[in-house]
């Protein structure tokens, strides 16, 4: 496995994307100890400076179509909550928000940006962006109450070189049992380590504010949510306000 360091870089992700279009192996990573432009989902921006956090993205290249592709969004989101409860000792502080927040008690503390090179039916390659904040000792204004570091929680520094090197492990793992046997057995430990389903959520769509209840999420990792007149949507991507 290639793991490529840089110490600024604009986004990790669009490293990513020009490692592949090299032809860069499957499982190569890059990381960077400051991003100018991290990005996170539906065009917002990831604050990603060099104060502590690990931002990192990898190339996966699976044999699969393209509507299974946010199936890795949640393999990277079991490994990485197993990864942050066990390095914390926190059982059970860190939950995955569909699709791709990690939340300690609310807070920010982690997030997961997949994005993909591919042909209209067959994934190419995976770019999934994994941003943790870990050693953050402050956060700016316009994040303030909504995130959080694994060294605010705990009151201790993390080396951030652990935290990647126990991250890829269990993601190995998850990815190879994927590999294997597909994803139901991995969408129940999602289930298990995610907010519960049933929860009174509200969303936008266009301008309008809809307010439902979570019914879970299908094998393809798309959230099915009732709302108050009784409709089913799917989601492929959503911001619910929890
Ligand atoms: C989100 O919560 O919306 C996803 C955040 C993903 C951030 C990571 S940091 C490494 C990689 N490079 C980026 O520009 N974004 C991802």
């Amino acid at each position: 496995q290639r793991i490529i360091h840089k110490e600024v870089t604009s986004s990790t992700q669009d490293d990513a994307m020009e490692l592949i279009q090299s032809g860069a192996a499957n499982g190569t990573v890059v990381i960077s100890d400051a991003q100018t432009k991290g990005r996170g989902r539906l065009g917002r921006d990831w604050h990603s400076g060099p104060d502590g956090g690990l931002w990192f993205s990898m190339i996966v290249k699976p044999e699969i179509p393209v509507h299974r592709a946010p199936q890795l969004t949640l393999i990277t989101g079991v490994a990485l909550v197993r990864v942050l409860n066990r390095l914390t000792e926190q059982s059970g502080t860190f939950r995955i928000k569909w699709p791709n927040d990690i939340l300690a008690d609310h807070l920010k503390t982690a997030g997961i940006l997949t994005e993909m090179h591919a042909d209209p039916d067959r994934v190419r390659a995976l770019m999934i962006g994994v941003g943790i904040n870990v050693n953050q000792v402050a956060f700016p204004d316009w994040l303030a109450g909504q995130a959080e570091s694994l060294a605010g929680l705990t009151g201790e520094t993390l080396n951030r070189n652990v935290v990647l090197s126990h991250f890829l492990t269990e993601f190995e793992y998850w990815y190879q049992l994927f590999l294997a046997e597909g994803i139901s057995s991995i969408k129940t430990i999602w289930e298990a380590n995610a907010l519960p389903t049933g929860h009174k959520v509200s969303m936008y769509s266009g301008q309008t504010m809809i307010t439902g209840k979570t019914l879970g999420i299908t094998d393809e990792g798309v959230m099915q949510l009732i709302d108050d007149d009784g409709k089913v949507h799917e989601l492929y991507s959503a911001n619910l306000e929890w």
